[in-house]
């Protein structure tokens, strides 16, 4: 195992923004681990498949990263397997998009438990071996409606806006321990699950994107990439928006 190698820890790896974050890692050859929750093993396959073109040591597990428990006894079995994690990137993500008067509970519940309670579940798990390396580096992705809200998004808007609470937060905790912490907010992005909006709501999106068209998982994935290389090493609990200019 070389020890040069920097060990990635992906959640919500197998598509979209999750998949080109595991794409972008594997192209300076770190190892990846991605987790997802899909209902099959399609997606994770296919991701798998493109990383082994790379020829890159990958990984892959379903994992509900909702669950405490489940998170604890992954990240000790990564830890003990590879020694260490140099990068977490907490991606996985739901919508369950209803106005707010016809939310149900359970719309409510299972968006923050599976975008917000997850970041802090892996955050935790992962903590204890980067303070004991003094070194990590953790990227939480969050969105342009956790800044600016989006009709029927109150569960999604609220679960974003924890994320940039904690990330603020948790980096000024880890700040001197080398470790530092950042979130990435995407605005309209090309993936699952923009593709199943309806055409209005999608029309709605583009109208108030300066740049005038979607953005590209690529283009988030190297926005995180760059947060966990050498040329982001003085920065922390920032909120990096990539949105074609949708907030400002
Ligand atoms: N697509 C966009 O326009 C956009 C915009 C802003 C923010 N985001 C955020 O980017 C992230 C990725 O979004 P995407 O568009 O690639 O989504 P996607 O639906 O294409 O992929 C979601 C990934 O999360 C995983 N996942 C879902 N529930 C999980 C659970 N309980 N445990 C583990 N994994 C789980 C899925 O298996 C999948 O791998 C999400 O956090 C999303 O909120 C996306």
């Amino acid at each position: 195992m070389s020890a040069s190698k920097r060990t990635i820890v992906i959640t919500g790896g197998s598509k979209g923004i999750g998949r080109a974050i595991c794409l972008r890692f594997a192209r300076e050859g770190a190892r990846i681990i991605f987790v997802h929750y899909d209902p099959d093993d399609l997606a994770e396959r296919k991701t798998l498949g493109l990383l082994d073109k790379m020829n890159v040591e990958a990984v892959s597990e379903k994992l509900d990263v909702s669950s405490f428990r489940d998170v604890e006894a992954f990240f000790q079995k990564v830890v003990k397997d590879f020694q260490k994690v140099d990068v977490l990137v907490n991606n996985a993500g739901i919508t369950r998009d209803a106005f707010l008067m016809r939310m149900s509970e359970e719309q409510w519940d299972q968006t923050l438990q599976v975008n917000l309670k997850s970041v802090f579940n892996c955050t935790k798990a992962v903590t204890r071996s980067m303070i004991k390396q003094r070194s990590g580096r953790i990227i939480n992705i969050s969105s342009v409606v956790g800044q600016i809200g989006n009709i029927g998004q109150s569960n999604y808007g609220a679960s974003k806006a924890g994320i940039m609470g904690f990330t603020k937060t948790v980096a000024r905790e880890l700040a001197n321990r080398g470790i530092t912490v950042n979130a990435v907010a995407p605005g309209f992005i090309n993936t699952e699950m923009t593709q199943k909006l309806p055409d209005k709501a999608k029309e709605a999106f583009l109208s108030q994107i300066p740049m005038g068209r979607i953005g590209e998982p690529d283009e988030v994935a190297n926005t995180v990439y760059w947060l966990a290389s050498e040329d982001a090493t003085y920065i922390t609990g920032q909120v990096i928006h990539v949105s074609g200019g949708l907030y400002m």
